[in-house]
C-alpha cells in the first residue's frame, strides 16, 4: 500500500500502452522506424557491459532492448507498469528461449528490487510518463538500487531548445514523424507533448546531478531528445 498522496505511476498518461492494438502497432512501428540492435550495441558499449553484469531496465515496452542484451550479459531485470506490454514481453522471450530475464510488473516508483545491487540501469523513453518531482523520487530510486560505480543511461524527451520557440519546434517535429514514420505515430507524438511530462534540459540535469549522479555524456539529439550516462561515485 503507498500512501493516498503518492502520484500513481499505474494510471497511464499519454498514449494508452494498456491497449492490446495500441501496443501491437507500437511494436511493428519500431520495428520499422528503429534499428535495435545497433541502438543495443551503442548502450553496450556507453554502459561497459559485461557478462556477469545485472542489468535492469525501466520501461521496457515490447522488450526489444532486453532481449537483445540478455546475450551481452549475466541477467536482466525488464520493468513495466503496462501488464499488456509486459505479456507481449514475455511472449518474445520466450519465443526466444531466454532464462536470464525476468519480467517485472512495477514502476519507476513501485517496483522494488530484491537481487543483488545492479551495475546497471537503462531507460529508454519511458521517465517521461512522471511529473518532474516524480522523476527526482524516481532518479534516487534508482542510484539507491545500483552498487558503487553503477551505470544508468536515460535516453529519453528532453526539451533543449529556447522556449521562445517551442510552437515552432513542436510542429517541425511532428511534420518531420508524419513524413518519416507516417500519421499514427505523428499522433502518438501530439498525445505525448500534450499530456506527458517531457521536461526542459536544465531541469533535467539537475534532477540527474540532485540525485546523486555524475553526468559523464550528455548528448541532445533535435532538441527534443536526449541521452545521459550516468555514474554513482
Ligand atoms: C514509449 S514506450 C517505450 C518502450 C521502450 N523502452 C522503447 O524504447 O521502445 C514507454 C513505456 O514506458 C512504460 N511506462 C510508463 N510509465 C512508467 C513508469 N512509471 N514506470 C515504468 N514504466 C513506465 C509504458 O508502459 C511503456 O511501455
Amino acid at each position: 500500500m503507498y500512501p493516498k498522496w503518492q502520484y500513481n505511476e499505474m494510471n497511464h498518461v499519454g498514449v494508452d500502452y494498456t491497449d492490446k492494438y495500441e501496443v501491437e502497432a507500437y511494436d511493428l512501428r519500431m520495428s520499422k522506424l528503429r534499428n535495435i540492435s545497433k541502438e543495443t550495441d551503442e548502450i553496450i558499449d556507453l554502459v561497459g557491459l559485461k557478462r556477469d553484469h545485472v542489468l535492469l531496465e525501466f520501461g521496457t515496452g515490447t522488450g526489444d532492448f532486453a532481449i537483445q542484451v540478455a546475450d551481452h550479459c549475466m541477467k536482466v531485470y525488464a520493468v513495466d507498469i503496462s501488464q499488456t506490454m509486459l505479456k507481449f514481453a514475455k511472449q518474445k522471450v520466450q519465443n526466444k528461449g531466454l532464462n536470464n530475464i525476468e519480467c517485472c510488473h512495477g514502476g519507476f516508483l513501485t517496483y522494488q528490487h530484491k537481487g543483488v545491487p545492479l551495475d546497471v540501469v537503462v531507460s529508454q523513453l519511458a521517465l517521461h510518463h512522471l511529473p518532474d518531482f516524480w522523476k527526482m523520487v524516481a532518479l534516487k530510486r534508482i542510484y539507491s538500487m545500483l552498487k558503487k560505480g553503477g551505470i544508468f543511461y536515460l535516453r529519453d524527451t528532453v526539451y533543449s531548445f529556447d522556449v521562445n520557440n517551442y510552437e515552432d519546434i513542436f510542429n517541425t517535429w511532428l511534420s518531420g514523424i508524419k513524413q518519416t514514420a507516417g500519421e499514427e505515430l505523428a499522433k502518438d507524438s501530439e498525445i505525448a507533448i500534450r499530456d506527458e511530462f517531457s521536461t526542459c534540459d536544465w531541469i533535467m540535469e539537475g534532477l540527474i546531478k540532485r540525485a546523486g549522479f555524475e553526468i559523464k555524456i550528455t548528448d541532445y539529439h533535435q532538441e527534443v531528445l536526449a541521452v545521459y550516462v550516468c555514474i554513482k561515485r
